[in-house]
């Protein structure tokens, strides 16, 4: 929310210059120590970030809740100024309430990124899904993308699943929508937006039509672990209405390209197939968490391309 596009290009520049160094070749972070306050379950993220500040040459604090004194009931608050006082120069913070990651910033006057909070958003994953399907699409072009341009401009873009839980769309179909990209919503009833006129995106009842206007079809992991099990009647049937399987692969296939932020539950949104299959981005995207995840790291602490020494 707080970037513009001009902001964003230039993150994603980072990012795809970082791709391209061999090893730690960049060491702006040096001495710098990043406290990973993760409060709720991780691999990619908390993975990806870690290696992240390696690339950047600074260390990292690790911090779990179970082990810590927030079992034996101390607050937020009192961990991350404690954390602080300890002398950390950044906090990277998920969190199983939307909107910690705010509050906590007003606690602290270090630069606090968000990992993932709550239902509400998940900006680093936005920024990892458009580095990625920016370079598709210079790929197609057989010219590099960079800069500040819309380039999703002219794409469709359908976003599959529980929106209503995911932190993941609420960032996803910012970004997307941002960049130049129509956005289709695809939901069961239950699991779809309260609100959705909040904001001007478009909306499709049956998978079928979406899939076939679209050029990159972003599937949602199903959230069980914030309450999904009790509004859906059962993941056959949220396989059948909402998942690609063999024959919706087909449909797609040469088409549309899929994407999903991981971790897929396997025969429910995307078959062992659909998830490996040539159209899937999955690999890309979890790859180019570490680069974008570096260069939001370096923004927020104040370095830009020059300083890293980054021909962009
Ligand atoms: C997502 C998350 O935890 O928000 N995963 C991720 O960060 N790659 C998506 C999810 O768990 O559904």
């Amino acid at each position: 929310d707080d970037l513009g596009v001009e902001e964003i290009g230039y993150l994603l520049d980072t990012a795809e210059a970082m791709t391209t160094l061999d090893g730690d070749a960049v060491s702006v972070l040096n001495g710098t120590k990043v406290a990973m306050l993760f409060l709720e379950n991780s691999t990619r993220t908390k993975i990806s970030f870690d290696l992240a500040v390696r690339k950047l040459g600074g260390s990292t604090v690790a911090f779990s809740p179970t082990g810590s004194s927030i079992s034996k009931g101390e607050s937020l608050k009192d961990t991350v100024t404690t954390i602080e006082a300890m002398g950390v120069d950044c906090f990277v913070m998920r969190h199983s309430s939307s909107g910690a990651p705010v509050i906590a910033s007003r606690w602290t006057d270090l630069p606090i990124v968000n990992a993932g909070d709550g239902a509400h958003e998940h900006p680093t994953q936005a920024l990892l899904d458009l580095l990625t399907l920016r370079q598709v699409i210079g790929e197609e072009r057989g010219k590099r993308v960079s800069g500040a341009e819309r380039f999703l401009s002219g794409k469709t873009i359908s976003i599959v699943g529980d929106v209503r839980h995911s932190r993941v769309a609420r960032s996803t179909m910012k970004g997307f929508a941002f960049m130049g990209a129509e956005v289709l919503i695809v939901s069961p009833g239950t699991l779809s937006f309260l609100r959705q006129d909040q904001w001007a995106l478009g909306s499709e009842a049956q998978i079928e039509d979406a899939l076939a206007k679209s050029d990159v079809v972003y599937m949602l992991r199903l959230q069980s672990e914030r309450g999904d099990g009790i509004t859906l009647p059962s993941l056959r049937e949220y396989q059948a209405g909402f998942g690609i399987g063999a024959e919706r692969l087909e449909m797609i296939q040469g088409r549309a390209l899929i994407m999903h932020p991981g971790p897929v539950n396997k025969g429910v949104e995307l078959s062992e197939e659909a998830a490996s299959s040539p159209s899937s981005l999955i690999r890309r995207q979890v790859a180019n968490g570490v680069a974008v995840r570096a260069a939001v790291l370096a923004h927020c602490l104040g370095y830009g391309h020059a300083d890293m020494g980054l021909r962009i």
